[in-house]
């Protein structure tokens, strides 16, 4: 059955065959990976289960040399040339017993593994060389679909989760290839952007120059004074993303991040009567977030990741997303590290709308005046060029008379330059 024998340290061990390290103090599963380890080992006698221990050997000559992912793969001497994609049988889902061991130093109190209705789950579970150990890392922070292992870079994985940067290089690509990444046809791009949701906003003009509302995949940025409408806009669509699809919502809940502490259920309960919904019920699926600190806010975005298919998720807003950094970030010399790290943020947050099918991404951000401007607008958009280009929608927000706000779109990749004229009342947003 077993491929190879191999004699080390007095004992007979056989390719495949798990054994006892002593330099390790622990189990291996394949001498041939281990290999440098071999003279330390000796057998091992699985007298409580040899059924196990069979299917096991089984198990590790149909995969031949397939690759292990526990977390020491990188430390281990690794035997040359174990393609992780080279062989069908490394697309097997891989049991490996060492990875008990590892498991055991896991704080895994709250992963919890049995999640087997999660589709997406399930499908990273099936990625070569995920063992429970791997799994529960991922899990852990937040990697719980291909789609946010694919589209993450592997600095950004590797600093959340500890794995090590080869399995993660090997877990990206796998993740890809699952998910058909590459390129495609603009046929295909038009049939994906024709069947993205969008949320409506209580104003018709404003849905208008939006072309349908607010739209999911996208980071929509709302900029402008203060009094413009922007906390108000996030007010009412936190509201209207649980409308039915039919009343122009996505019957999803909304996760408000508050950096301003502005957020205010009264205005909530005011716009929800004002759609004769049960303001009780719109009030709990709004989940909140109050952030202190430019490091919280952070923080926050990167918790969401977990939550988000758990709580049906539709719609994040964060008001404002520039407010901490530009308070906590002063002087000259701080930009460039305030900039590389607001980047870093937006980009959290692009991905999110990129990872999650029907999640729209909503900002509010300030202006800054610009003294060097004579003609037109001396108002722009405070964070400069790194805010500009890492949100996808921009709109520009200024008071008109009365209840009346303007908005007008400064950036966007599919819409003609326009305004909209539409109202803050009582009820909310409306024309
Ligand atoms: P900053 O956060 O200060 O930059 O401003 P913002 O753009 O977020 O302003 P916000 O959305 O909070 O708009 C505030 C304005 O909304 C107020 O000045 C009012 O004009 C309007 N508003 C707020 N509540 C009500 C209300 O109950 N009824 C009416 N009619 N207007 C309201
Ligand atoms: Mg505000």
């Amino acid at each position: 059955m077993a491929k190879a024998t191999e004699v080390s340290n007095g004992a007979q061990i056989e390719m495949g065959k798990p054994y006892f390290c002593q330099e390790c103090k622990r189990n291996h599963t394949k001498g041939k990976i281990y290999k440098e380890h071999l003279k330390f080992a000796t057998a091992i006698e699985d007298e409580e289960n040899p059924d196990e221990m069979v299917s096991n050997n089984e198990l590790d000559e149909e995969n031949g040399e397939a690759a292990d992912y526990d977390d020491n793969f990188e430390d281990i001497e690794v035997e040359e040339n174990i393609d992780f994609l080279d062989t069908e049988d490394d697309l097997e889902d891989e049991e490996n017993p060492d990875n008990d061991e590892i498991a055991d130093d896991i704080d895994d109190d709250d992963v919890n593994l049995d999640n087997g209705a999660d589709a997406c789950v399930e499908a990273v579970k099936k990625l070569p060389g995920v063992g429970e150990a791997t799994l529960k890392k991922l899990i852990k922070s937040g990697f719980n679909s291909l789609e946010s292992i694919a589209y993450t870079p592997p600095s950004i994985i590797q600093e959340e989760s500890g794995l090590g940067e080869k399995t993660i290089v090997k877990l990206i690509k796998s993740s890809m290839d699952k998910l058909n990444i590459g390129f495609k046809s603009a046929e295909d791009v038009w049939e994906h952007r024709r069947t993205i949701a969008k949320i409506l906003t209580g104003s018709q003009e404003l849905d208008d120059l939006l072309g349908g509302g607010i739209e999911t995949g996208s980071v929509t940025e709302f900029f402008g004074e203060f009094r413009t409408g922007k906390t108000q806009l996030a007010h009412q669509l936190c509201v209207n993303v649980q409308l039915t699809r039919e009343h122009g919502g996505l019957e999803g809940n909304a996760l408000y991040i508050d950096t301003e502490g502005t957020f205010r259920p009264e205005r909530i309960i005011q716009m929800a009567d004002g759609l004769d919904l049960d303001h009780k019920q719109v009030l709990k699926n709004i989940i909140f977030g109050r952030a202190y600190n430019s490091d919280h806010q952070i923080l926050l975005i990167k918790e969401a990741a977990n939550i988000i298919k758990e709580k049906n998720i539709k719609l994040i807003i964060v008001d404002s997303i520039i407010g901490h950094f530009r308070s906590e970030y002063i002087g000259r010399g701080t930009l460039a590290n305030r900039q590389q790290t607001i980047n870093s943020h937006l980009h959290d947050l692009l991905r999110l709308s990129e990872i999650n099918p029907e999640l729209a991404v909503v900002v509010t951000n300030q202006v800054q005046s610009k003294p060097d401007v004579f003609y037109g607008n001396p108002l722009q958009a405070a964070g400069g060029n790194i805010i500009a280009h890492g949100s996808t929608i921009r709109i520009y927000l200024r008071k008109g008379k009365g209840e009346q706000r303007v908005a007008k779109i400064v950036d966007a990749p599919h819409l003609p330059e326009g305004e909209a004229v539409f109202s803050i009342t009582e009820n909310g947003i409306t024309d």
